[in-house]
Formats: structure tokens, C-alpha cells, sequence
């Protein structure tokens, strides 16, 4: 197994974009647009991915649509971080059979996380005979070379080989929305938590090179995005693997000093290695939001040594006090794990007393879930699910009622927010902390930042009008 980072050279995406021509010159036959529908699951990383699969589609001469019937290809970017998410997709697969049986021609593509699972891919060889091209995340940058290859040949293409990872620079984006943004700015993880699929499937941490980050946004800001997001498995290790010397603390300062008016964000933070450069950071500029996803996933020092996250529920609470020192007001959130493998009712009682210590924003649950070739999975389990669910639900409604108090608390205030699109409700809107705002409103105040005068609020969101 490669085990090294590469780069991926300029001329390497130049032959990707020379198969791009090549299937373009095989659509142009068809004397219509062919239609491609892109199905994400998952995280914002895979997002950012579909937006470079839509890229490259589009230079191939795809147009897009949301009806699976009316695709001529339907690419499906998977996820793996829990059972639940791979059932859906296998689901959703599944019922493509009846399009494919409708239109013979249509081309089924799976990639993303489960794609790299050797087992998932053996499933999908084997019982998925839909699936034409299938391929991982580390094989995204020659999507139009295996699109090509089947096209050509007329056989399956399976591409999900293990390695290290590379950086892929110049992929053509075509991005979903015209306000918000995603900027990754780093791929992989090192951090092995017991539980944790990503680093077999997404590889080691590696980072881009800061010009790059930064003129990217710089390009974003230009192009009028208001609300920019760095993405990361874990952000705080950004740079570690350059030799350019700037840790992520210095790369949010530099994209904070790049004129225009626009909020920058980031996930997801580690706490092991969120420091005090970062807060100090954030608390000088205006322009990155005060609000900070981080993670505890247990509130006990044994299950937090069992998941491998090298920190203790001390240390946790300490760096919250800090960053809530330094960034007043700053909106905290954070996901947690139920029932890892081992936890007991008294271990998970000291969780239910972390999130009454915190007092999170707003927090991500999860029930544990085994994932296959983890070391989490091959431990013993006492819990019936039974409990597990029991104590998964107290700790959703206790979490609830603290969301919902800290809602509340926005009432009669007047806060400065986003607005970024139109539900069935009206405007939406995000505050600084990316608290949801439902206002009503015209449609031209979408993406501008206007004072909102919050009058209601629920466990999941503000009310309010334009003040
Ligand atoms: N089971 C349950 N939750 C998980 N997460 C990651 N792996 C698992 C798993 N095997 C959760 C963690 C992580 C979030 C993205 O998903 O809480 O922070
Ligand atoms: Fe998974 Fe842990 Fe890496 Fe997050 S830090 S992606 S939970 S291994």
C-alpha cells in the first residue's frame, strides 16, 4: 500500500480534461443535452466533491437534473460513517434498477466513502449489476477517465484502490448555491478514534498550499459569496504537512484580511489541538463567525480513552472556557456518541452531565454504529439496543429543551444575519452563530446581511423581521 502523499501535476488534470473532450465529442453524437442528476449524502466534504463531479460533467457536456428517470447518468456520492447512511444508499441504488429498466442507456456511477470500502465494493460488484463505474474518493480527479473507459468499452470500471492520498489542483467546480460556499482546505484524517471509518477511506491528512486556499476565496469573494466555509476532517492540523510553516490559526488570519464583506467558517476542530492562537483569531476579526463546532463525542474519561481521542472531559471543558473567555457570545456546538461499545449507564450519565455543564447551541447524536475493519468494531457490547435508544432519547429531549432556552434567549434582540435563500416559510436567514432566522421578506435581500429584530423562536430556529 502507497502510504505517501502525491501531488497531482497540472498536465495529470490536462489529460483528465482531454477525456472530458472525448466524452463530450460522444454526447455531441446524441444530438441533445444529456442530463446527469449528482445524489450527495453525507458531510459538507462530500458537497465540496460533487461540486468538482458536476464540474467535471459539465465540461463534458452534461447538463443537470433532480429526476433520477429523466438522467442519462445518475452519479451517487456515498457516505460511510454510519450503517444508516450506507442502507439508504444501497436503497436508493436499488430502486435505480426500475430507471435503468426504463431507459437501458442510463449509466449509474457510485463513488465517495462506501466506494472504497473493499467489502462494499465486492457487495456492489456482486449483487449491484446496475453499477457501472464505481470508484473512492482517492480516484475522484480521473472521474472522466473512467467515465471514458466505460463509455468506450462497455465494461464495468471498479476503481477503489487504497493509498495515502493526493491533491488534485485545477478540477473545474460548478458550485450549488450562489451565497454560501465550501473551501476545502485540507483532506484525510490521522487521528484514528476507534469508531471512526475516514481515515480508511478518505487517507492521511494533507493539506493545500495556502496561496491556493487563499486565492480561491479571494476568487469567491469576488464572485459575490457571503458565507465561506473551510473544510476539514480536523482543521487544526492544517499546514502540519507543509513546509510553508502556517498552522490553520494563520490561515484563517490571512483569509480574514482579504478585503470584502463576507464570514468565514470552519469544520471540523479536534479538540486535542484547538488552541489559542485559533480563539485569539477569531476574536480579532469580524469577518470569522462566532461559532465553533467541537466535537466531545463522550463525557467520560474511560470512553474517551476507548474511542482514542486523547484528550479527557477536563481538558474538554477547559478549552471551552477558554474560547467562551476569549470569543464573548461565541455559539458552541458538538456532536456526540451513544452506546460506544462498552459504555455503561453510569459512563453515560456523565455525558448527560457534560452537555448541562456546556450547554451546546444546538448538538449532532449519534448511536454508535460498527464499521467494518475498525477497532471499535471487535470490542465487546454489552448494552441492548433497547437502553441504548432509552438513553439516546433522554439525552435528544434534554438537549432539546437547552436549544431551546438558548433560542429563546435571542428574543427583542437585534442581530445581524445572512439571508440565504426561501423555504415554504419565507427568507432564511443565519445569524453570525449560523442560527436559522425564518423572516419574511422579498426575495432581492438574498444574500445581503441585514439587522434582524428576533420576535419567536422554537428548538430549531428564530423568527423575526427585518428591523
Ligand atoms: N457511529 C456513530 N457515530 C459516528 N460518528 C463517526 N463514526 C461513527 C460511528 N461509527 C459521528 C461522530 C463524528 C460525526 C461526524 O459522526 O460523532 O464526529
Ligand atoms: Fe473520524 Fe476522529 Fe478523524 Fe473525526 S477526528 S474524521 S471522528 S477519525
Amino acid at each position: 500500500m502507497k502510504r505517501e502523499t502525491t501531488r497531482i501535476t497540472p498536465e495529470q488534470i490536462a489529460a483528465q480534461m482531454d477525456y472530458c473532450m472525448k466524452v463530450h465529442a460522444m454526447n455531441a453524437a446524441l444530438g441533445r443535452t444529456p442530463l446527469a442528476m449528482v445524489d450527495t449524502y453525507g458531510c459538507q466534504q462530500n458537497e465540496a466533491d460533487s461540486e468538482r463531479l458536476r464540474g467535471y460533467l459539465s465540461e463534458m457536456g452534461y447538463g443537470f437534473t433532480d429526476d433520477e428517470h429523466a438522467a442519462d447518468l445518475v452519479l451517487v456520492n456515498t457516505c460511510a460513517i454510519r450503517e444508516h447512511a450506507e442502507q439508504r444508499v444501497l436503497g436508493n441504488v436499488g430502486a435505480l434498477t426500475h430507471t435503468k429498466r426504463a431507459n437501458p442507456n442510463q449509466i449509474i456511477c457510485l463513488c465517495g466513502c462506501m466506494a472504497q470500502e473493499p467489502h462494499v465494493a465486492q457487495k456492489i460488484k456482486a449483487s449491484y449489476r446496475q453499477v457501472d463505474v464505481l470508484f473512492g474518493p482517492h480516484a475522484l480527479w480521473r472521474f472522466p477517465e473512467l467515465l471514458w473507459r466505460f463509455r468506450a468499452t462497455g465494461k464495468r470500471v471498479f476503481e477503489n484502490t487504497d493509498e495515502a492520498g493526493s491533491i488534485a489542483e485545477g478540477i473545474p467546480v460548478v458550485r450549488q448555491g450562489t451565497v454560501k460556499a465550501w473551501v476545502s482546505i485540507m483532506y484525510g484524517c490521522n487521528n484514528f478514534c476507534t469508531y471512526c471509518i475516514v481515515p480508511y477511506v478518505r487517507g492521511r491528512e494533507r493539506s493545500r498550499r495556502p496561496e491556493v486556499v487563499l486565492e480561491e476565496i479571494r476568487g469567491l469573494v469576488e464572485e459575490g459569496y457571503k458565507d465561506i466555509t473551510l473544510l476539514g476532517q480536523n482543521v487544526n492540523s492544517y499546514g502540519k504537512d507543509l513546509e510553508e510553516g502556517v498552522n490553520f490559526a494563520q490561515l484563517l488570519k490571512k483569509a480574514a484580511g482579504i478585503p470584502g464583506d463576507f464570514l468565514l467558517r470552519f469544520m471540523t476542530s479536534h479538540p486535542k489541538d484547538a488552541s489559542q492562537e485559533l480563539f485569539d483569531v477569531m476574536a480579532a476579526s469580524e469577518k470569522i463567525a462566532p461559532c465553533f463546532h467541537l466535537p466531545f463525542q463522550a463525557g467520560s474519561d474511560r470512553v474517551l480513552r476507548a474511542m482514542n481521542r486523547v484528550y479527557d472531559r477536563a481538558g474538554y471543558l477547559d478549552k471551552v472556557r477558554r474560547l467562551r473567555e476569549t470569543v464573548p457570545g461565541v455559539v458552541i456546538t458538538s456532536d456526540v456518541i451513544v452506546g460506544f461499545p462498552g459504555e455503561t449507564q453510569a459512563e453515560f450519565e456523565e455525558t448527560m452531565s457534560l452537555i448541562e455543564e456546556v450547554r451546546f447551541d444546538a448538538l449532532f447524536t449519534f448511536i454508535y454504529s460498527p464499521r467494518v475493519g475498525t477497532p471499535a468494531a471487535g470490542m465487546p457490547d454489552p448494552m441492548p439496543r433497547e437502553e441504548k435508544l432509552k438513553n439516546f432519547q433522554r439525552l435528544v429531549e434534554r438537549q432539546d429543551q437547552i436549544s431551546e432556552e438558548k433560542h429563546a434567549a435571542y428574543i427583542g434582540k437585534t442581530v445581524r444575519c445572512l439571508v440565504d435563500g426561501r423555504d415554504e416559510k419565507g427568507l432564511t436567514a443565519r445569524t453570525g452563530g449560523n442560527r436559522l432566522v425564518h423572516l419574511e421578506g422579498e426575495d432581492a435581500f438574498i444574500g445581503r446581511f441585514v439587522p434582524v429584530r428576533i420576535t419567536g423562536s422554537n428548538k430549531w430556529s428564530l423568527f423575526g423581521e427585518l428591523a
